[in-house]
């Protein structure tokens, strides 16, 4: 086979001729045209996608009109749709759904507003990409979740605080005269998985980003992104009032320091409609917030909803925060911090809580937040970019780890009070919900560094859609979507990509070890690092190996960090033998000698998940070789280059990994 080389650029929105002469077929005499009811900006979205997409997957002309005629794809809102004379009984679509339905010769593509239509739209392409059967169509989904947003770290001068894949998208030096191609491409992506929101500015908020001109710049992007239904959110920096404003304080009590929040929100508005809200990093690792005059978070966050709510913009608010007077455990902060404070939220404000306590590890049990505060929206915050995980130059799919996550039953209202259900407001009934990814993308050609990063915002759009569908159906529709239908190729890559999570578990931090990394960077093994000024800054204070073990003891016996959980989880982490094995070094000192469930002691341990995850790149390796005549050759090499180093890497973790713990277990290792 001649494989054309491709960059990457386009994503999963690869249209290409469908090579499956029965589904050709059937696609061709389904729609012999398209029918796109409306003219708002987003209608001419779905004109240009389908006017891109259909001609080329189906090589042929296919006529995009505005009127319904013939065997026909039908889209439109369901007025639109009863205007045109075509009835479609509503159902339950919620503002946001969308039903993709035959009907007589039809296709009809609905939901209640234009970007609900787009959002069906992709969900067909990718029907007709992945040569799925469209005869009787009767598909309606909706958003188990209401803000979907991608966090932006950008800074104004263009670098990314941990991005691995070139420089910011955004062009803040020619904004807002220039606006980039690229913007569009960007909003398509993210349209297509249903995402509907971005903050565009790093959480280390440049105090810079609120001024009048960069909020020009904002929003001409917001303009851009306005009919893809992607509203711009933005990260303030709290003490802006004082250092924009000339105020003495930016005190959230002061009633001058809520004026000037309600006017900057006036000027925000008049400029950007439809703008989101805020996204807040305060009193966390040195950012300023209201604990710096003597306030709490909710006085601090209900100040700006309170200006933000007129507009119907919401806050939210960061729960990542870790004061050691608050507690010497670091895991536990938050919880200790935040819990009091339940029920003092506005309605337009959800806490931010990323999925574990310490932050964004290759696995960390669900944040003890969920499920203890159930009086408040909590917003779920996932990192898409692999910070922890190897950055850009490791293939580990996070598919699985998200899925844990939401699966995870917090127990808070009995059995079945899963992390989803408390994000999705279902639990208690929260009107608010919010799921949050730090984004992976920069100005490399193929947006995320490694091809196969990609696959992470792709899995982060679909479940933050729809987080009932597990990792491997979203591998699996990627796989289709980016590479290839050959079937050996769906299946290689499949278990390429479902395994590479918990390899990069076994060679990093396996059995539930965390923060072993390099400092500062965080990419490479440096678990003897001690240096720092903050005692929970360093490498040694989060594996506490001496002579008799390994771990840190957070069980009854040691900081207790066990009961933020609630039973039954509490007493089987609390218990060496009920502890999941997963978790084991992160609940406990455990001793070199204890034995496992697989009989080897400890030490052995270790080694053998070190080895395996080792074992898995090699086995990658290969198996990515074998495929060379499936792929096309620039990409085959880009990963074949990064796998060969991820296997370089994997090898430098175990043996600097067991070397330094082998200095106090006192035993050797092969
Ligand atoms: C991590 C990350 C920082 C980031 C912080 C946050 O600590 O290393 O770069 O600012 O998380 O989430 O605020």
């Amino acid at each position: 086979m001649n494989l054309i080389n491709e960059a990457g650029y386009e994503l999963w929105l690869r249209y290409r001729p469908i090579e499956d002469a029965g589904r050709l077929a059937q696609y061709r005499n389904a729609i012999g045209s398209a029918a796109v009811l409306g003219a708002t900006g987003t209608d001419e979205v779905i004109k240009r996608e389908l006017a891109r997409a259909l001609p080329v997957l189906l090589e042929g002309t296919i006529p995009v009109l505005e009127r319904p005629g013939g065997a026909a794809l039908v889209a439109g809102t369901l007025e639109a749709l009863a205007a045109a004379g075509v009835t479609v009984s509503p159902e339950q679509l919620g503002g946001e759904g969308f039903l993709l339905r035959s009907q007589s010769d039809s296709l009809i593509i609905t939901g209640h507003s234009s970007s609900a239509v787009l959002t069906g739209i992709f969900h067909f392409l990718r029907l007709l990409q992945t040569h799925q059967d469209i005869r009787s169509l009767n598909y309606l989904s909706r958003p188990k979740v209401r803000h979907r947003i991608l966090a932006h770290w950008d800074n104004l001068d263009g670098s990314v605080e941990r991005g691995y894949a070139g420089h910011s998208l955004w062009d803040w030096d020619r904004l807002p005269a220039k606006v980039d191609a690229r913007y569009h491409d960007y909003a398509r992506a993210c349209a297509s998985l249903g995402l509907n929101g971005t903050c565009l500015n790093n959480v280390n908020a440049n105090v810079e980003s609120l001024t009048p001109g960069y909020l020009q710049k904002a929003a001409a992007l917001a303009d851009v992104f306005r009919a893809y239904g992607i509203h711009v959110y933005l990260s303030p920096n709290f003490s802006a009032p004082m250092q924009l404003g000339g105020l003495a304080t930016s005190d959230p009590r002061d009633p001058a320091v809520a004026h000037w929040w309600n006017q900057k929100v006036n000027e925000i508005y008049q400029l950007i409609p439809d703008f989101g809200g805020f996204q807040v990093k305060a009193d966390s690792e040195g950012q300023p917030g209201p604990q710096d005059y003597g306030a709490s978070h909710d006085d601090g966050a209900n100040m700006l909803a309170d200006a933000l709510a007129p507009h119907g913009g919401i806050v939210l608010w960061r729960a990542f925060v870790y004061d050691t007077s608050v507690d010497l455990d670091r895991a536990k902060c938050a919880h200790k911090e935040f819990v009091p404070l339940d029920g003092k939220f506005r309605p337009n404000v959800a806490v931010q809580v990323k999925n574990g306590a310490i932050d964004f590890q290759p696995r960390e049990p669900f944040h003890p937040l969920f499920g203890a505060m159930p009086r408040t929206a909590l917003a779920l915050e996932l990192q898409v970019t692999q910070e922890y995980l190897g950055q850009s130059c490791h293939l580990v799919y996070l598919g699985g780890m998200w899925k844990e996550i939401l699966d995870s039953d917090t127990y808070a209202k009995g059995a079945g009070s899963t992390v989803a259900r408390v994000v999705d407001g279902s639990l208690e009934a929260h009107a608010l919900s919010c799921i949050i990814g730090v984004a992976n993308t920069g100005t490399d050609p193929n947006w995320c560094g490694h091809h196969f990063s990609q696959a992470n915002w792709y899995a982060f759009g679909r479940l933050a859609w729809d987080y009932s569908l597990s990792a491997e159906e979203i591998a699996d529709e990627w796989i289709r979507l980016t590479w290839s239908h050959d079937s050996s190729v769906v299946e290689a890559l499949t278990a390429m990509m479902l395994g590479s999570w918990e390899a990069c578990i076994n060679y990093m931090t396996p059995l539930g070890l965390h923060h072993l990394m390099q400092a500062g960077h965080h990419y490479g093994p440096d678990p003897g690092f001690n240096g720092a000024k903050r005692a929970d800054w360093n490498n040694v204070y989060f594996h506490r190996a001496d002579a008799e073990g390994l771990g840190f003891d957070r069980s009854r016996h040691g900081s207790e960090a066990v009961s933020q959980y609630q039973p039954p989880l509490s007493e089987q982490f609390n218990n060496l033998d009920t502890c999941p094995e997963t978790f084991l070094l992160w609940f406990h000192h455990v001793s070199w000698e204890h034995h496992l469930q697989s009989g080897q002691t400890l030490w052995e341990e270790l080694q053998a998940r070190y080895g395996s995850g080792i074992a898995f790149v090699e086995r990658i390796r290969v198996v990515w070789q074998s495929l060379q005549a499936h792929v096309d050759p620039e990409r085959h090499a880009q990963v074949a280059r990064r796998l060969e180093h991820q296997l370089e890497n994997a090898r430098l973790w175990r043996e600097v990994c067991l070397t330094y713990f082998a200095q106090f277990s006192r035993k050797t290792y092969t």
